[in-house]
């Protein structure tokens, strides 16, 4: 008798672990699925909100459709991985298990684009509960009144200091105090990218410092990874990984040259309707992404890379274009359109906590 119950239970226990490994298979868990390798599919029940009517406060800059942007078969894609599924974003859950919590994307405006996003996300899963939007300094907060989380974005598109002396400004490559907005934060995504290869009327620097030696410019995937690694010690220094959970929204791709995506012809974005097919990007990955996973596997402390470069790079029909900012002025092919790839990248997030 003993023995026929030990062999039943432990049959159960096998039995338990495969359902539970299954279950997290199908859901997406972190260990068990690849989320950033995939295709995109077109899915009917996408986007998942829209702008004005469900999201009235998208900023001008990644309001396509309310500038003109003519064709909407871009909101209709829906990332699917290659070996598993991912939950669909379900922005009342998301509220409930940060409630009291507060969320904080730092960086440039690539962090601001997420950052809507987001809100986006949140506010037309429960449209009637309150909402406030607030600056301090450098800093927006959204808050979602009745759930206590706050979703901030604190831009700062180097993460480390530009500072004025008497010399000018001076970019310090070793220097983060700009991290005291950062503390007591429950969930931190950083990004800085876009701002390294700034040159002329809006580089903001005019020095820049490492360790004692102050250069007029330096190689600026060096100043990069320099300043990446300032970060990461200020991580390892001063994450509490109990309290604490900390992102960083990977490489977020341009589309300015068509050679890349097998389209010479293309010098942008523009009428660029469908996304590429297939998972992978002939272009291959921007060198920045290895500097990045070069610096981030040095950290002690547990980071998570939104790995976002590939499957964005699949999107050339993501951005604004003349749907942007400035217009048929303009051309951005670097931010996205909301909805759009972003909802993704929050897609992800939520599938990671
Ligand atoms: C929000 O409130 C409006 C008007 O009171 C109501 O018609 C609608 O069903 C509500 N929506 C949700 C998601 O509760
Ligand atoms: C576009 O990319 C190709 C392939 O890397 C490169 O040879 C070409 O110089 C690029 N064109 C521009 C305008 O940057």
């Amino acid at each position: 008798m003993g023995y026929i119950h030990y062999i039943l239970s432990y049959f159960f226990l096998i039995l338990m672990v495969v359902v539970s490994v299954k279950a997290k298979g199908y859901g997406g868990s972190s260990q068990q699925c690849d989320m950033f390798t995939g295709k995109w599919v077109v899915d009917e029940s996408y986007p998942l909100y829209k702008p004005t009517s469900t999201c009235p406060f998208i900023e001008r800059e990644f309001r396509c459709e309310a500038n003109g942007r003519p064709d909407l078969i871009y909101t209709h894609y829906r990332w699917q991985p290659l070996s598993c599924n991912l939950l669909r974003f379900d922005g009342q859950d998301f509220l409930e298990r940060m409630r009291g919590k507060s969320i904080m994307f730092v960086g440039d405006s690539l962090s601001r684009n997420q950052w809507q996003s987001l809100t986006c996300l949140l506010h037309s899963a429960v449209p009637n509960s309150s909402y406030t939007v607030a600056r301090v300094g450098d800093v927006s907060i959204f808050t979602f009144t009745e759930y206590e989380v706050k979703v901030m974005l604190d831009r700062n598109v180097y993460l480390v200091d530009v500072v004025r002396e008497d010399i000018g400004r001076v970019l310090k490559l070793d220097s983060i105090q700009g991290s005291k907005l950062w503390k007591g934060i429950d969930m931190l995504i950083f990004n800085t990218w876009h701002w390294w290869y700034r040159r002329g009327p809006t580089q903001p620097w005019d020095y820049i410092q490492v360790g004692n030696q102050v250069l007029k410019d330096m190689d600026r995937m060096k100043a990069f990874e320099r300043a990446l690694t300032t970060w990461a010690r200020w991580v390892d220094a001063n994450i509490d990984p109990a309290k604490v959970k900390v992102f960083f929204q990977g490489i977020s791709p341009s589309h300015y040259n068509g050679t890349l995506w097998n389209e010479p012809s293309a010098k942008s974005c523009i009428r660029e309707k469908t996304p590429l097919t297939g998972s992978t990007y002939p272009g291959g990955l921007p060198p920045a992404v290895g500097v990045l996973k070069g610096v981030l596997s040095t950290i002690k402390k547990p980071v998570t890379l939104l790995d976002i470069t590939t499957l964005s790079l699949l999107r050339k029909d993501g951005h604004p274009s003349i749907y942007g900012l400035f217009g048929s002025k303009g051309m951005d092919c670097s931010h996205w359109c909301l909805s759009g790839v972003p909802d993704t990248w929050n897609q992800i997030l939520y599938n990671l906590i």
